[in-house]
């Protein structure tokens, strides 16, 4: 009988045990101390020396075999791979795990910024580093569906023989030919009413959104934001030292009249109208003018974050708010994150023509500009057409892949979890009954290998029913209905104790 190897877990960490569990598999892998071919013991075995439930151990083993450290079928002996997936050999990635677990130990004298980080590091990094892929992860696209070859095709003629111009320092707001092609489909698909001179590529919406918030905050100045809302946009502003002002949203989106009411002084005002998030409401056009003429009278700037807008699934998109906008008061804000891969890190900023000369130098100051080859890769790839396509056929897709959610939910969670189909986004939310803690259930789905995020944790006063983000643009039907029959198998454990 092989020996269990050296495992101890740690009952206050917020990592919930199967994944402490494979972690420390993982590492023993990959320090040596587990060699290839070694095997280990039994689930059944393991689970008992470690006083947690057998499925416990055997979904940490099913992630491990997922992602290539294991061979094996669990139940007829599990062994260490025989070759290992290269890149997870390489130091960089190991340490970066490291790196996430170590706060500051030595006293440094931090600037009020750097104090803040301090102080949040820890939230940004746990919403945005990389995850294993399990449902229900929200917000990730189907990457298997992509055509890297086509990618591939135009990534390599511009390595092979590129242009002097893409070798050297490029423009601040961005290649010229992707603002061409960012402007171009922006128009035809969003309204939006633009010149390519208005259109700045960032890394991402992250960026888009840091640059506007040290452009227009000073010190507790007020910021109205969605509650629930997005946490990425929370943290940019809760560091500038902004005032947050939390704004309810109803089934027309962000609440105008509250709004009006908490805030005298709003100097900017974010919101995602296409598809609310979390709760994945469309702002109605009357929301949207009195929006756009709150914005007016208070001299203040909407943000649009328009984050999974091209993911609609019944009828024409509702045209973007910025171009409803005759007075010049939308930052526009997308992202290529959610149509082409999060790690290309690209995106765009639409300002009013009178403020491109602030961003590009406030861009410039930060990073110069983004990378240019990847930025002429992407213009290709959007000219060609290869974008357009690609979206079309994800739309089809993620659509049926929402049915499949909703048919499953319908059949196997009835009365413990409420989901209802919608004509956006990448996912839905599922409403659990009154009473129940999503928090907890989110905790519970997580042993099981699932990731489920509580609505709650996007709360920042309001108080809702409690809800859980279900994601179904990255799984295949199969992988939706074993999801499914897991979350089934939590709720139920939940609701009969
Ligand atoms: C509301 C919202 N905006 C933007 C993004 C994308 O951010 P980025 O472009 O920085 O990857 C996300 C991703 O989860 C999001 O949920």
């Amino acid at each position: 009988m092989p020996q269990p190897p050296f495992i101890s877990l740690d009952e206050k960490s917020d990592a919930p045990l199967y994944r402490q569990i494979y972690e420390l598999i993982r590492r023993s892998i990959l320090s040596g101390g587990l060699s290839s071919g070694r095997q280990l013991p039994a689930s059944r075995l393991l689970a008992k020396q470690l006083s947690v439930s057998r499925m416990t151990v055997v979904n940490a083993y099913e992630q491990l075999l997922a992602e290539g450290y294991l061979e094996g079928r669990v139940g007829a002996g599990t062994f260490v791979a025989a070759h290992l997936p290269e890149e997870f050999l390489q130091a960089s990635s190991f340490k970066r795990l490291e790196r996430q677990e170590k706060p500051l130990k030595r006293k440094v004298m931090l600037s009020e910024y750097g104090s803040k980080m301090a102080q949040k590091s820890k939230i940004i990094l746990r919403h945005h580093c990389a995850t294993a892929l399990v449902p229900f992860q929200h917000g990730v696209a189907a990457l298997d569906e992509f055509p890297f070859g086509v990618w591939a095709r135009i990534a390599q003629k511009w390595h092979k023989s590129p242009p002097a111009p893409v070798l050297s320092y490029g423009d601040a707001v961005g290649f010229q030919p992707l603002r061409d092609a960012v402007a171009a489909h922006l128009a035809a698909a969003r309204g939006v009413r633009c010149t390519s001179e208005q259109i700045i590529i960032t890394n991402g919406t992250q960026q888009a959104l840091d640059l506007i918030g040290r452009i227009f905050l000073s010190e507790s100045e007020e910021v109205c934001l969605e509650d629930p809302g997005y946490i990425g946009a929370l943290d940019i502003f809760m560091a500038t030292g902004a005032r947050i002002v939390p704004v309810p949203v109803d089934d027309e989106g962000f609440d105008v009249q509250t709004a009006r009411k908490r805030s005298q002084r709003a100097r900017l005002i974010y919101v995602t109208p296409s598809h609310q998030f979390p709760l994945g409401v469309t702002m109605s056009l009357t929301r949207r003018l009195s929006l756009l003429e709150w914005a007016r009278e208070r001299d203040a700037f909407v943000i649009e974050d328009d984050y999974n807008s091209e993911y609609r699934y019944g009828g024409r998109p509702l045209a973007s708010l910025q171009g409803l906008d005759r007075d010049g008061r939308v930052l526009y804000v997308g992202t290529f994150s959610k149509t082409i891969f999060p790690a290309l890190r690209l995106g765009y900023l639409v300002v009013p023509a009178d403020l491109v000369e602030v961003f590009a130098a406030a861009r410039a100051l930060t990073d110069l500009h983004s990378p240019v080859i990847e930025q002429a890769v992407l213009a290709e790839f959007i000219s060609e057409r290869h974008f357009a396509r690609h979206i079309r056929r994800m739309r089809g897709m993620y659509e049926e892949r929402q049915q499949t959610l909703v048919e499953e939910a319908r059949k196997n969670l009835r009365g413990m979890l409420q989901v209802a189909p919608a004509k956006a986004g990448m996912h839905l939310i599922g409403w659990l009954p009154d009473g129940v803690s999503d928090a907890e259930v989110s905790r519970h789905a997580a042993e099981a290998g699932l990731n489920l995020a509580p609505v709650s944790a996007y709360c920042i006063n309001q108080k809702l029913k409690g809800g859980l983000l279900l994601g179904y643009t990255a799984y295949d039907e199969k992988y939706i209905r074993q999801g499914i029959r897991k979350l089934g198998q939590v709720l139920t454990e939940i609701t009969q104790n």
